[in-house]
């Protein structure tokens, strides 16, 4: 996966709501790793698993990707979310 194409998927289509790895609409669901582990279903056993259904699906208020983003677009948006959850 290509990180930095991933950074710049997240950055138009994900910084609305998750700018700096927070969460503007539901708080405690930031994209840090305590909180990814915390909230986010089998994110534990399986990190690219968890966030790929999320980023396809989405939840609640959050939009889901699936048709919006190219499937290489996902993977690349995962793999980032994924490798940024311990440096936000
Ligand atoms: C939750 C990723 C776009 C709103 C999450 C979570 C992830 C994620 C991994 C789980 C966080 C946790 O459980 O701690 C992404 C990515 C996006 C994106 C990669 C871009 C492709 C957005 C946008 C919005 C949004 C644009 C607002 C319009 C939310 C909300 C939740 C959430 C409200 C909590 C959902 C719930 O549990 O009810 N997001 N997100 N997200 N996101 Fe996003």
């Amino acid at each position: 996966a290509d990180l930095a194409h991933g950074k710049q998927i997240f950055q138009g289509n994900c910084n609305a709501c998750h700018l700096g790895g927070r969460n503007t609409i539901m708080a405690p669901k930031t994209l840090k790793t305590d909180a990814l582990t915390k909230y986010l279903k089998g994110f534990k056993e399986d990190s690219v698993a968890a966030v790929t259904y999320q980023v396809t699906n989405g939840k609640g208020a959050m939009p889901a990707f699936k048709g919006r983003l190219k499937p290489n677009d996902i993977e690349d948006v995962v793999a980032y979310v994924v490798d940024q959850a311990d440096k936000w």
